[in-house]
């Protein structure tokens, strides 16, 4: 077959390459511990399970999902209901959230409704790669913006070139970061706000650890920065504060006629969230949030006990206040990939390489804490005796 041109631009999808490599250490025997993919190790709250079970019970549910690929009003005026409390952020169920198969489908949808072939996206350097892979399948030209350790992992918008800001059509951000942990304050949205203003750019924050927050650390959203509901979009989950990867379930909230572009693509590719899996979306949004909570305080205490392992083998990550990664330099000398290849090799753990993430993740590798607690200590004592 001969495959679209759209396909060769891409790199093997990180992740893709982290299980194949994950089977084939297994194949040689080897008992890998991966601590590469973020994907919670704990299940989903009981309550949520149990409204998912109810709602596949009636048959009301087991045609196309209602008001197909905008989500039910009822889950909408859920997420609606949660912005306002959670970020003080009025919304309109009716045109400013929509429901999303995950968030990682609302970055693709965006860019199919925003983007023409020829126009270009400024994407962050380090960054998730599928911000890559959804503007390269909208025929887009794809620019990056250095993100460096000095500030704080944050783009400098004064560093933007003129001629980058102008011709950008939309810019692609995600606090708190994956995959550096670093989070951004409302002045910095503000900032972000104005420059997008300034250059007619769309503004995307992608919002799936607004909840995986630690130390007394909030995430703010994009929304709450003034004047943000005329130029962005943020993309939120279910997945990580709840345990949800699998169920796929996320939304997009903000400009209307982004919301609507959005739609309008959905429309035409999918049909939409399974109603059963929106109505233990809305238990979970609706419900306790202790589970949530207790969830954090797991996931702090592992992120501890990696930063002390890492410190104690002679690295310095920064301690982060929020997403469920920790971010370290690798050892003096040592490229991501060399040191992700030894990490395996000596201890059988993976880590991934920052290289993955682009140029600038180069001299960095990424530890996901969604491991269960017996297997994080066992990888963390193999790491600490080959690399002290
Ligand atoms: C990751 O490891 O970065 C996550 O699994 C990404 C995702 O949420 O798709």
């Amino acid at each position: 077959m001969q495959k679209a041109d759209r396909l060769g631009k891409l790199p093997p999808y990180l992740f893709v390459t982290i299980r194949n490599k994950i089977r084939e250490a297994r194949e040689r025997g080897i008992d890998v511990i991966s601590l590469g993919v973020g994907d919670p190790d704990q299940p989903t709250p009981p309550h949520v399970i149990q409204a998912l079970q109810q709602a596949a019970e009636d048959p009301a549910n087991h045609v196309y999902p209602t008001d197909e690929e905008k989500g039910m009003l009822k889950f909408r005026q859920s997420v609606a209901r949660w912005y306002a409390e959670r970020f003080g952020v009025k919304l309109n169920p009716e045109t400013e959230v929509l429901a999303l198969i995950g968030s990682k489908e609302g970055n693709h949808h965006l860019c199919l409704a925003t983007l023409n072939p020829g126009d270009t996206a400024i994407l962050p350097d380090p960054g998730y790669p599928a911000y890559f892979a959804s503007a390269v399948f909208a025929g887009a030209e794809v620019e990056r913006i250095p993100l460096s350790r000095e500030d704080g992992f944050l783009p400098r918008f004064d560093k933007i070139p003129e001629e980058l800001a102008k011709k950008a059509k939309l810019l692609f951000l995600c606090y708190p970061n994956n995959p550096t942990g670093a989070v951004a304050t409302l002045e910095f949205w503000q900032e972000a706000v104005a420059w997008a203003k300034k250059y007619d750019v769309i503004l995307v924050n992608d919002h799936p650890y607004s909840e995986v927050t630690f130390d007394g650390y909030r995430s703010v959203s994009i929304l709450e920065a003034e004047g943000a509901m005329d130029v962005a979009v943020e993309f939120n989950s279910l997945s990580k504060p709840y345990n949800m990867t699998g169920w796929r379930i996320g939304m997009a909230v903000g400009n209307s006629e982004l919301i609507a572009g959005i739609s309008q693509v959905k429309e035409n590719t999918d049909s939409g969230v399974f109603n059963a899996v929106q109505y233990a979306a809305i238990a979970a949004l609706d419900g306790p949030q202790e589970a949530s909570r207790e969830l954090m305080n797991l996931y702090k205490a592992r992120r501890d006990r990696v930063l002390e392992t890492l410190r104690s083998i002679g690295l310095n990550p920064d301690t982060p206040k929020a997403t469920f990664y920790v971010w370290s330099p690798t050892p003096e000398g040592m490229s991501s990939a060399d040191f992700a290849a030894a990490v395996l090799d000596k201890a059988g753990v993976v880590v991934t390489p920052g290289r993955g993430y682009g140029e600038n993740g180069e001299g960095f590798f990424r530890i996901s804490l969604t491991v269960a607690d017996d297997r994080l200590d066992e990888a963390l004592a193999r790491i600490k005796a080959a690399f002290s």
